[in-house]
This record gives C-alpha cells, sequence and structure tokens, in this order.
C-alpha cells in the first residue's frame, strides 16, 4: 500500500491527478462475508509504534452478512450486522468481533438463505410473485454502534435497538431502554453525545421518527455520565406534516436541527415485490426541501414550539456539526444532488462512480428570525463521514476530518482522509491510493489535549493489494500514519463507529 500526504493548493494538484485511479476490483473485493468471530486477539503492529498510554474501545458496525447460498445482497446496507470492537490496553490493541444476533440474523443463518427482503432492494428468491405482499423486514442492526449506560447498542433506523454485552459483543437482545421505548420502535442510528450541556457532563441525544402522512419526530435527550447512566433526562415530541425520511440530524446548545429533503416515497413497487422500500424514494423537483428545528428542552428555548424553514436544494444523508451564532445556525452538511440508489437491475459491486451524484461539503446558513436559508459550498471534493473534535460537537468548530476521493473532482471511491481548517480553508490529505480504501475516521481527542485537532484519527481501511482489512492510526494534527495493524479478519466498507472509555 502507498500513503501520500500533501496538501492541496489547487484544483491542478499535481500529485491528485496522479493518484486518481482505482482498480474496482481492488475496491469491491471488500464485500464478501465476515467468516468468523474472534475474542479479544491481540493485534500485531506492522507498520509504526503502538501509541503508549492509549487506553479506550473503538466500536464499530457495519454489514458482515452479504451473501446467502449464493444469493448476494442488492445493496450492502442490507447486510446483518457485525460489530467490531478493537480495545487499547496502553498502547496494545485486542480485537473482538460479533455478528448481531438478530431474529431476522438467526433464522437465515440456520438455514443459509434469505428469507426477509431487504430495504434498499434484497428481494427473496422466487421473483416478485414471491415477494409482493411481503411487508415485514429484518432489523439488521448495522447502522453505528454506541454506548448507552452499560450497554452497547447496535443500531438500525426503522426498529429498536439490540443490546450487547459491552466486553464479549454477545447480542442481549432488542431492549426497549428500560421502558423508554416501545417494543421495536423505531430509534436513529445517529445519536450525538454532547460534552457541553448544563444538562449533564455528558449527554446522548437522539429521535426516533414515527412517518405518515403526518411525521412525527421524537427528541430524546439521555444521562451517560455519573449517577444513573442511561436515565432518559427529556423526551419531546413534534408532528410535521408529510412523509418524514431523516437519517440523521445536528444540534447545537439549544437547538435540534433536521433537514427534509424533497422526496416522496412511492410505495407500490415495493408493495407489488419489485423493489424494496428504500428504492422507492424519489427526489421531488416541485417540493422544497425543510428544516424542522426543534428546541432543545436543555436549553434556552424549551417549551416552545419548533419552526420549520425552507431548505436547499439537494439530498442529505450525514450532516457534520451544527452551531448558533447570533440568531442563526450554522449547519455543515454532505450534500448530493440527488437521492442515490442502486436501481434493480444494477450490481453494487460492479457499479459505475460516474453515474452517481457526489457527495460535497456544504454550509447552511439557517436565519432563525427571517426564517431563510442559504447554501455555500465548502469543497468540491466528494466526501462523506465528516466530524469534528467530539468536544466542539453543538460548538463552533475549526476543524473537521473526513473521509474523500483521493481525485478532487468528480465521483470516485473513498480512498483519502481530508483535514479542513473552515477558517482558513487550508486542506491537507492522507491517501490510501491507489489500493486502500478508507471509511469513516473516528476523532479521538488525546487525554488532557488543549488544542481542537489534538488527537488521533483512527480508520478501518481495506487494504486492495492483500485483500485485507487493516487499522490505520493517524494523528489529528497533521495526518501521519502513527500505527498500521493488519487484522486477522476482512472487514467489508463499513458504517460507523465511536470510542468510548475502558
Ligand atoms: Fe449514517
Amino acid at each position: 500500500m502507498r500513503s501520500n500526504i500533501f496538501i492541496v493548493t489547487n484544483l491542478q494538484d499535481k500529485k491528485l491527478n496522479e493518484i486518481k485511479s482505482f482498480n474496482k476490483e481492488d475496491w469491491s473485493s471488500a464485500y464478501k462475508n465476515v467468516e468468523k468471530e474472534l475474542t479479544k486477539e491481540p493485534l500485531i503492529i506492522s507498520k509504526g509504534e503502538n501509541i503508549k498510554d492509549l487506553n479506550g474501545t473503538l466500536l464499530r458496525n457495519g454489514p458482515g452478512i452479504l451473501e446467502r447460498g449464493g444469493q448476494w445482497v442488492h445493496h450492502p446496507f442490507d447486510g446483518d450486522g457485525m460489530i467490531t470492537s478493537i480495545k487499547f490496553e496502553n498502547g496494545q490493541p485486542f480485537l473482538t468481533n460479533r455478528f448481531v444476533k438478530t431474529k431476522g440474523y438467526l433464522e437465515e443463518e440456520k438455514i443459509n438463505k434469505f428469507i426477509y427482503r431487504g430495504v434498499f432492494g434484497t428481494q427473496k428468491k422466487g421473483g416478485f410473485l414471491n415477494n409482493a405482499l411481503d411487508l415485514k423486514f429484518k432489523n439488521i442492526a448495522n447502522t453505528h454502534v454506541v454506548k448507552l449506560g452499560d450497554e452497547v447498542l447496535a443500531l438500525w433506523e426503522a426498529a429498536g435497538p439490540h443490546a450487547l454485552n459491552p466486553e464479549s459483543l454477545d447480542t442481549i437482545g432488542l431492549t426497549t431502554l428500560k421502558g423508554v421505548l416501545k417494543p421495536n420502535e423505531a430509534f436513529s442510528a445517529h445519536p450525538k453525545i454532547d460534552l457541553n450541556s448544563n444538562a449533564s457532563p455528558e449527554l446522548l441525544v437522539t429521535f426516533g421518527v414515527q412517518t405518515g402522512p403526518k411525521s412525527t419526530i421524537r427528541l430524546m435527550e439521555f444521562n451517560n455520565a455519573g449517577e444513573n447512566p442511561g436515565e432518559l433526562l427529556i423526551d419531546r415530541k413534534d408532528t410535521f406534516n408529510g412523509f418524514a425520511f431523516l437519517h440523521d440530524f445536528a444540534i447545537t446548545t439549544n437547538w435540534a436541527i433536521f433537514l427534509q429533503n424533497a422526496i416522496d416515497f412511492n410505495p407500490l413497487p415495493f408493495v407489488m415485490g419489485k423493489k424494496g422500500a428504500a428504492q422507492c424514494l424519489k427526489s421531488n423537483p416541485n417540493k422544497k426541501a425543510k428544516f424542522f428545528i426543534i428546541p432543545r428542552e436543555s436549553g434556552l428555548f424549551r417549551g416552545q414550539p419548533s419552526l420549520i424553514i425552507d431548505a436547499p436544494e439537494g439530498f442529505v444523508f450525514h450532516h457534520v456539526n451544527a452551531y448558533e451564532k447570533d440568531s442563526k445556525i450554522i449547519l455543515d452538511s454532505i450534500f448530493y444532488d440527488d437521492f442515490p440508489s442502486v436501481g434493480p437491475d444494477e450490481n453494487f459491486r460492479d457499479i459505475d462512480f460516474n453515474k452517481y451524484p457526489e457527495g460535497k461539503l456544504k454550509r447552511s446558513t439557517i436565519d432563525l428570525k427571517k426564517k431563510t436559508s442559504e447554501l455555500e459550498t465548502i469543497s468540491e471534493q466528494c466526501c462523506e463521514f465528516a466530524a469534528v473534535n467530539p468536544k466542539n460537537l453543538g460548538l463552533k468548530a475549526t476543524f473537521s476530518w473526513m473521509a474523500s476521493t483521493s481525485q478532487k473532482l468528480g465521483n470516485a471511491p473513498l480512498q483519502a482522509i481530508k483535514k479542513i481548517n473552515f477558517n482558513s480553508k487550508e486542506e491537507i490529505s492522507w491517501s490510501a491510493g491507489p489500493s486502500g480504501f478508507v471509511s469513516e475516521p473516528i476523532m479521538v481527542p488525546s487525554e488532557k489535549s488543549t488544542n481542537e485537532d489534538e488527537g488521533f484519527l483512527f480508520i478501518l481501511l481495506w487494504n486492495g493489494e492483500r485483500r485485507g482489512s487493516d487499522l490505520v492510526i493517524l494523528d489529528a494534527k497533521d495526518l501521519k500514519e502513527l500505527a498500521v495493524y493488519e487484522l486477522p479478519i476482512s472487514i467489508p466498507h463499513g458504517l460507523h463507529g465511536s470510542w468510548v472509555k475502558n
């Protein structure tokens, strides 16, 4: 694997153009079933040095089963969740991994056959006649993993969380969070950890959405520190007109911000057995996207009604961060020109990246007094999975780290890690190209850090050259490679993760 550190100065940057090519087989070779479950397997360093005094656990979720009995999922997002934990004890990492033993996983594992339809288009064998009118779905618990109170939770937004044993990762089962949730109530896969609230030194803020002709957002704030961690402190419901598809949200000290994309949901092809539910989402150019802005009950505007403000065009899965400035909210998000969906006749392992819109980092300025919003592009380079220092979540941040393409323009697999300085607009990148492929970088501030960019970035990388997974640790300040570990299991391109104290 060749790695590069370089400073991006302009669109003609020579090194960027040199490494823009990639081999699609190197990329798609990551898509295969995870073969085994390991327990506390020590990781051996292959480059750099262990980081002395590093203690904590990296948790990560993503699809681990992509094929059964020769049938592939239609989209990797339909793959059953597999949790990886990498626990650092004084710098030495140990890996444990487990599939989330959901009801659907256990049923399908027994006969090695898909017996549920997937939201992103996976169908049961037997054509549309065998899929029509089958509207049940499998909670695949594959999107995110966080710790709330004493429980590690595997999350999937359309249904309830699965609790796991924090050490062994063995599945305990679906949890109602001590009665907070109704059985299998929708619970977002994008909770925010707020370290800056007066309500608790650490709050886990999250939501569930009940959709229909009217949609209701349930905003929940859990204590996640001190006495009674896991206790629900705040619970608020707001109802909005129309079908809401809300994957992520953002928080500031006083607000929770949701972006309702201008899309329609036509369930007919799903009901008729021809498409997955998510394939029935379609942008509606005649519709206006909306910001739903809900006062946090832990903030200054508790008890006040929510606001609805017209939002810019485009489609957003993920937000980066938000903060308040006078009577405005500044919100950074990854915008796509349209909703990217793998069509019924396409093979996700052989997609033409040029046919799909790329994600671009853009900034919305939402004026709460005038009830308007404006959009500005921060970077044209394709990116995803952007974050700020967790201590700055909800506050103004100078830096953000994200996965990006190696090339400056157009769509391609994510092969680089980029750091942006929002003030100076300077960008630096580290590239795993041409044969390495990155995932979400998880930023962990150093113990006792005083500077915002002091810390580490943890990245699970697909090493296309050796067809295996690596853990890469970068210095968050200069993106210098500090340590690389070759993992004893191969992990497909995945989704989200978090860092917890041991
Ligand atoms: Fe997500």
